[in-house]
């Protein structure tokens, strides 16, 4: 199985940013978490991060026949790209959708994910063990396919 991983605008910035949300880990701490676990469950990741909603646009559409599965934070675009929303409505491989901090607890303007119809699950708040989650419900929906 292969699944494209995609960060949006400012998760480079991990571990510098906001670090009593976000923690101190960095991005690359992020991708060796992601990768280790990729090897664990003997999964293929590609992992991407743009600061460019149309660049996540591209992506999306340049894997969708080349993945089984897409694991997508999209950091603010979360809560008003539209055009995302489509996007990922319009393919027809499973997206999960992570969350670092727990949005629902957070500022008004971040309680809404429009994307999330899109999705078949949301995992918020669970730090980077919302990827390794993410990466075991897609692998479970494609044994149960
Ligand atoms: C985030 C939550 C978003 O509201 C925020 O804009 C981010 C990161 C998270 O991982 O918790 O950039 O997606």
């Amino acid at each position: 199985m292969r699944i494209i991983i995609l960060n949006g605008p400012n998760l480079n910035m991990l571990g510098e940013r906001e670090p009593a949300i976000y923690g101190t880990k960095t991005y690359n701490d992020l991708k060796k978490v992601i990768i280790d676990e990729a090897k664990k469950q003997r999964v293929s990741v590609i992992i991407k991060q743009s600061n460019h909603e149309g660049k996540l646009i591209d992506w999306i559409q340049r894997y969708r026949n080349k993945v089984q599965g897409i694991i997508i934070n999209p950091g603010a675009l979360t809560h008003y790209s539209y055009a995302l929303y489509d996007c990922l409505k319009g393919v027809s491989i499973p997206v999960v959708e992570v969350h670092l901090s727990d949005i629902k607890k957070r500022e008004g303007f971040r309680q809404l994910s429009v994307i999330e119809p899109a999705c078949i699950k949301q995992l918020s708040g669970l730090g980077f063990n919302g990827y390794i989650e993410a990466i075991n419900v897609l692998l479970e929906r494609n044994h149960s396919s």
